[in-house]
């Protein structure tokens, strides 16, 4: 298994939150970020169907462009009666389209349209869902690691919460009764699927041989 060795590691995204939270994380291991953006390394389309599929297009394209290893992510909600829907599509479900004025992303409208959708196939369906991400590693020779989390959990209706982003407000982590957007920032980061699978990328990485 190949490790990251001392140089700086490119972070395949343009997000500046993105690239100062995975910082932070890799920070006591000795590892300098850059972004992708910051190096003017184009985005790459997404075109999987696979959350492995995008992450690696994404952290090979920036590890060709900078000759460099780098890292990104990728991840979404998965709803068991939905078949993994939205799954990779998870953002687009939230792309707002008006006629007239600024298209943008409604995430209120995004997960009225799970629900619609729950709602259309019955009162006793399952509700189950989960949240998945997807970090790959890649080197410029080709070579890559990939590592897959997640936080199981079942969608509440109408959303609660005002903290997180994105699906938070319907999403309940199994084994509580609050949504994500009603949890503290640092209580949804010790259990949420970026930190399950940075879990197993620092193990593997950084720990003991
Ligand atoms: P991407 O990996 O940046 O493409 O994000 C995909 C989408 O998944 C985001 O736009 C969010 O809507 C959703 N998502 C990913 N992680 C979370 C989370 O922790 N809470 C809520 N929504 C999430």
């Amino acid at each position: 298994m190949r490790r990251l060795g001392g140089e700086t590691l490119v972070i395949a995204t343009h997000n500046a939150g993105k690239l100062k939270e995975i910082s932070a994380l890799l920070a006591p291991f000795g590892i300098d970020c850059v972004s992708a953006g910051s190096l003017g390394l184009p985005e790459p389309a997404e075109t999987g169907t696979t959350f492995v599929e995008n992450a690696l297009i994404k952290a090979r394209a920036a590890a060709e462009g900078a000759g460099l290893p780098a890292l990104a992510d990728d991840s979404g909600l998965c709803v068991d009666a939905l078949g993994g829907r939205p799954g990779v599509y998870t953002a687009d479900w939230a792309e707002r389209q008006w006629f007239e004025g600024p298209a943008g992303r409604d995430w209120y409208m995004a997960m009225g349209k799970v629900e619609g959708l729950l709602c259309e196939l019955g009162p006793d369906t399952d509700r189950s869902c989960h949240f998945a991400c997807v970090l790959a590693l890649a080197w410029p020779d080709g070579e890559s690691a990939v590592y897959e989390g997640r936080a199981n959990g079942t969608l509440t209706w109408p959303p609660r919460g005002t903290m997180g982003f994105g699906y938070d407000p319907s999403f309940v982590p199994l084994g509580d009764t609050r949504t994500f957007a009603e949890f503290d920032p640092e209580e949804k980061h010790a259990i949420s699927h970026r930190a399950d699978a940075f879990a197993k990328l620092v193990a593997e990485q950084f720990g003991q041989v």
